[in-house]
This record gives structure tokens, C-alpha cells and sequence, in this order.
């Protein structure tokens, strides 16, 4: 397992100069368009591209369950009930994702992965028109997870 993929914890925190908030939720009406059914496999085939990503090292051998957590998340994000929370406790997602190492260039791989789900959209019963929503959200909520600036060169002395 890389280090380089996981923070250590005198590492400075970086914190992005929007919060959450500043971010547009995607389409609400996702959840009843594609139901629990087509979130969960959307989310198992992001987690199968993150496992063929040069992240995977950042994610749990058990590449299902970690599908499966996140996909709970999903659901209440795109207007269906509050599951994740449910079964899990409050999302706090910023925290949660502070052991892993998230930099700006980590986030846009992070991004690429689900850019190649987005593109099966359909086999998720998420409608083209709602893609465009959804991507801004995945790239304004993902900035929020950046927790490490990017690397510099260290000084010569
Ligand atoms: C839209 C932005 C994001 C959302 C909604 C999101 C959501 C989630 C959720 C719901 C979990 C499950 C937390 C749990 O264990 O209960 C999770 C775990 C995780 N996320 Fe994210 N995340 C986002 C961005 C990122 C980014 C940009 C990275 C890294 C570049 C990342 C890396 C991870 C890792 C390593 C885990 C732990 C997975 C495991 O259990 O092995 N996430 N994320």
C-alpha cells in the first residue's frame, strides 16, 4: 500500500475556499428514475474503474461493500430516503475522507472514473438530460473532499 495515498497526521490539512453549501444538488427526481437498483450498480461500476485506477491502492479490498456504502449515500443525495445516515451515522463525508490522501490531481482522476460510468448512464436508467447536473455536483462536492495540496518540489536546502 502506498503512503502516498494516505495522510499522515502531521500533514497540513488543506481546506478548499468553498464549503459544501456553495454546491448545486443534483436533479432530486433521480432517485425515483433510477431506483435503489440502478444507484447501487451505477456506484458498483465506479468503484470497478477506481479498482482499475491508479487510486485503488485507497480503497478497501472489499471493493462491494465500499459500493455499497457509498451508493446508500447516493440514494439520499438524489432525493431518495436518508439511508446512508440510517445505517451509518451522519455523513460528515469531508472528515470520513481525511485518512486518505485527496489532492487536487487525485480528485481529477477520481472524476475521470465516474466519467466513464456517466457515459453507460443509461444502463442506470439516469436520463441524458439529468447527466449534465450530476457531473457539476460530482465535480463541486469532490473539490470539498480535497484535503491535501499538490505536492511542490521541497527546497534544494
Ligand atoms: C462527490 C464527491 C465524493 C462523494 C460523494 C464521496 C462519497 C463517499 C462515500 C459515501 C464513502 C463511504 C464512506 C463510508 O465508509 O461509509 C466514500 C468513501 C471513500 N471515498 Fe469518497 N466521495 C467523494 C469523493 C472522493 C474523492 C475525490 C476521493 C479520492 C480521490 C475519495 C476517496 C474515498 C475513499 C478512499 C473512500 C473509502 C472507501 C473504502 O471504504 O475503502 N472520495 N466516499
Amino acid at each position: 500500500m502506498s503512503s502516498e495515498l494516505f495522510r499522515s497526521p502531521q500533514d497540513p490539512i488543506y481546506i478548499p475556499p468553498m464549503g459544501p453549501d456553495a454546491v448545486t444538488p443534483p436533479d432530486s427526481t433521480l432517485y425515483e428514475t433510477m431506483g435503489e437498483a440502478g444507484i447501487i450498480a451505477m456506484l458498483r461500476a465506479f468503484y470497478e474503474e477506481l479498482g482499475r485506477s491508479s487510486l485503488a491502492g485507497m480503497f478497501a479490498d472489499d471493493r462491494e461493500q465500499a459500493a455499497y456504502r457509498s451508493a446508500m449515500f447516493f440514494v439520499g443525495l438524489l432525493g431518495g430516503p436518508p439511508l446512508y445516515a440510517q445505517k451509518y451515522g451522519p455523513p460528515r463525508m469531508r472528515a470520513r475522507h481525511l485518512p486518505f490522501r485527496i489532492t487536487p490531481a487525485y480528485q481529477q482522476i477520481w472524476l475521470s472514473c465516474f466519467e466513464h460510468v456517466l457515459t453507460r448512464h443509461q444502463e442506470f436508467d439516469m436520463p441524458a438530460e439529468s447527466v449534465a447536473s450530476f457531473r457539476n455536483f460530482l465535480e463541486g462536492f469532490s473539490a470539498w473532499m480535497v484535503n491535501t495540496a499538490e505536492p511542490t518540489t521541497p527546497p534544494s536546502r
